[in-house]
């Protein structure tokens, strides 16, 4: 047994019957536009989160955390509904009532993806327990189905309007590649993702920021872009382009018209970027990297000084793109470099954050990874 299924052993006082596990993730381009119907090019990292569950007698949900041996939070599986109690549990229970589990469970999470990071901790979470679920009572639920049902967790559950990016990378990913999603329909294509071939590195700067304007501001851009798609009479941004946005320009506010244009942009950059890794076009992959982080920095504005800080000073530093990743106003940036280069733009950047009294980063790299997976213990 190993020692996360004798902590579950302690705290539930019966074996657990299924381990499961998924990953973290970064984006590599196609930022803000999953919510749009849009192609979005992330990979899962290597980074997960492991859930060990069993199957309970007494119609109650128990869940505790490696990282909180000290408490286990209960409820009544009847009361699980939106609106109910907990905090952090809430991404467990809400996957417990989008999967439509009605029998008690005892789940015992370990996270390894950097919390507060913009590496989607909690799409981990949320995936490790959809999986791990569908297993336990053999639902017979797909990849899409899973995503929809943690992305329905998250939205109606924890009340965080996010897009399905996230869940789906953890659920989908696969080693090695990038994965091109297509938002509207789930479909998804392997991108090689081999920047070593190149002499190249991906580096993740975690900024160790977190603005308060997390939530609202998110919400308040997803709203946009939904008001521009209903003045137009479009579903989604994902049927606009350039031409009808510039000419119907005095039909929405500045605002709208600056976020539309992100979104139209963006759209296109993941498929450029797409063409750019299949020819192995490094530079012009950097390149884009670098126009999506100016579009989310001036048109949809939700970096903020870290994030700016730290893409400016690792572009300084020779890097060959550099962006903000995920949802923005703190987290994550990525910086492509020349993997000998690692150490000197690392420097710099500690360098820079230190002359502007900024937290000191934190800095990971990861190579695409495999996404979730689940497995019968007995
Ligand atoms: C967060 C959301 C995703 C996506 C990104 C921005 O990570 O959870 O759905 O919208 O922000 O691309």
């Amino acid at each position: 047994m190993s020692a996360l299924e004798t902590t579950f052993q302690e705290l539930f006082g019966h074996r657990a019957q299924v381990i499961a596990e998924a990953p973290g993730r970064v984006n590599l381009i196609g930022e803000h536009i999953d919510y749009s119907e849009g192609f979005v090019l992330p990979f899962a990292i290597a980074d997960r989160t492991y859930a060990l569950i069993s199957r309970n007698n007494d119609g109650l949900v128990r869940i505790a955390s490696q990282q909180r041996k000290n408490r286990i939070f209960t409820i009544d599986i009847n009361d699980v509904k939106p609106g109910s109690a907990g905090e952090w549990e809430k991404y467990v229970l809400g996957v417990i009532w989008s999967m439509g589990v009605t029998s008690g469970v005892d789940i015992l999470v370990d996270g390894h993806v950097p919390s507060g990071a913009g590496l989607s901790s909690s799409a981990a979470l949320e995936c490790s327990v959809a999986v791990g679920l569908n297993t336990l009572f053999d639902l017979g639920k797909t990849l899409q189905d899973m995503a929809r049902a943690t992305q329905r967790a998250e939205n109606d559950y924890v009340g965080m309007p996010c897009g399905i990016m996230d869940q789906s990378v953890s659920l989908m990913g696969r080693a090695g590649s990038a994965l091109l999603l297509d938002c509207r329909d789930l479909t998804t294509e392997s991108v090689p993702f081999d920047v070593a071939s190149a002499g190249l590195e991906l580096l993740i700067i975690d900024t160790q920021a977190h603005h308060a304007l997390v939530d609202g501001g998110y919400a308040e851009r997803r709203a946009s872009c939904e008001a521009v798609a209903a003045k137009f009479g479009i579903p989604s941004m994902r049927h606009l382009s350039m031409d009808i946005l510039v000419a119907r320009r005095d039909e929405i506010s500045e605002t709208e018209f600056v976020r539309a244009r992100h979104a139209v942009t963006e759209i296109q950059r993941v498929k450029d970027a797409v063409a750019a890794l299949r020819a192995s076009d490094f530079t012009a992959l950097g390149r884009l990297i670098n126009e999506s982080h100016n579009s989310l920095r001036d048109d949809y504005t939700v970096s903020c000084p870290e994030l700016d800080e730290a893409v400016d000073a690792a572009r300084a530093a020779g890097a060959q793109g550099a962006r903000m990743v995920g949802g923005g106003f703190g987290g994550s940036a990525i910086a492509l470099i020349k993997a000998d280069q690692i150490e000197l733009t690392k420097d710099a950047i500690r360098k820079a954050y230190s002359a502007k009294n900024f937290k000191a980063p934190r800095f990971f790299t990861s190579l695409p990874s495999a996404g979730a997976s689940a497995r019968l213990l007995q």
